[in-house]
């Protein structure tokens, strides 16, 4: 079909609702797509309909990508004084299936610390309380967070703004800051100008600078149906009233790898 019809397709389906059946039998074919596919990194792995929620193209690529974004945010947290091998209270807001947990729960544990994952999918939080080191819980759209306010170091959230509405990702910044001790951090991923430059869909890298937050099909929140793009600029204005900003590592054009907010809860 023609782009443009495609468009209007789509936007006749959110206005009738029938959006959410369409995606979720999109997500079953994708799922079927997978196929039988092993995998065995030495975890456990999710089923095929979990590996799509969370974008999974592949189950080599949820294993390999998970392994290498949960590296990422070890080191990343390491640099900012927050050690995950340190006896940390750690939350994964957003889990998925596991993706990163699968690499970071058992050692934050060992270590002394206590894993918690939480996420909007409630059969996503079930998969990863039977089979992985930690405690899962699903939460709603909007906060709050199970977790006790000032009980938690560090909050990580791997693509997980990138499918929330302005206000709703305010919000979980507010509840993230919440839960955080004082001068606890966050590291949350993110698209921004550099990352929409080479995969943002439309004409959103041309409308990004100019408008600061952009929603892309704007339905079904939370799900991977929406996108949502953010500048440095905005994601720092929208976190000031409770974080500084210690650093924003750019999103990449080259591979696809979101920008990451390194924000520290105000003392
Ligand atoms: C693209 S997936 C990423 C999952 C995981 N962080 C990873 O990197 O594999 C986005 C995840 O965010 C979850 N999510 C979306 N909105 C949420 C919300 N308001 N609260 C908690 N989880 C949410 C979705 O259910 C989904 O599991």
């Amino acid at each position: 079909m023609l782009k443009p019809l495609r468009r209007l397709a789509r936007r006749l389906m959110e206005r009738t609702g029938l959006i959410g059946p369409y995606y979720r039998w999109l997500e079953r074919r994708q799922a079927r797509a997978l196929g039988d596919e092993a995998v065995d990194d030495g975890r456990p792995m999710p089923p095929a309909e979990l590996v799509v929620l969370v974008s999974g193209p592949s189950r080599a690529w949820f294993s390999e990508r998970g392994r290498s974004d949960a590296a990422a945010f070890r080191a990343l947290a390491a640099r900012h004084g927050a050690d995950v091998d340190a006896g940390l209270d750690v939350l994964d807001f957003g889990c998925g299936a596991g993706r990163i947990a699968r690499w970071l729960a058992a050692d934050v544990i060992a270590a002394g610390g206590a894993f918690h994952g939480s996420d909007l999918n409630p059969r996503l939080a079930t998969w990863c309380a039977a089979n992985l080191p930690g405690t899962y819980r699903a939460n709603r759209l909007q906060p709050p967070l199970a977790n006790a306010a000032g009980s938690l170091d560090l909050v990580y959230a791997h693509s997980v703004l990138t499918h929330l509405t302005e206000a709703t990702a305010r919000a979980w910044l507010g509840e993230i800051a919440r839960v955080l001790r004082p001068g606890g951090l966050a590291l949350l991923t993110f698209h921004d100008e550099a990352y929409a430059t080479a995969w943002a869909p439309g004409d959103i890298a041309r409308r990004l600078p100019g408008e600061g937050y952009v929603v892309w099909n704007n339905a079904l929140e939370g799900s991977n149906y929406i996108s949502a793009w953010t500048t440095h600029a905005r994601l720092a204005e929208l976190s000031a009233p409770w974080f500084e900003v210690e650093e924003i590592v750019p999103g990449r054009n080259d591979e696809p790898a979101q920008a990451i907010a390194v924000l520290r809860a105000r003392t």
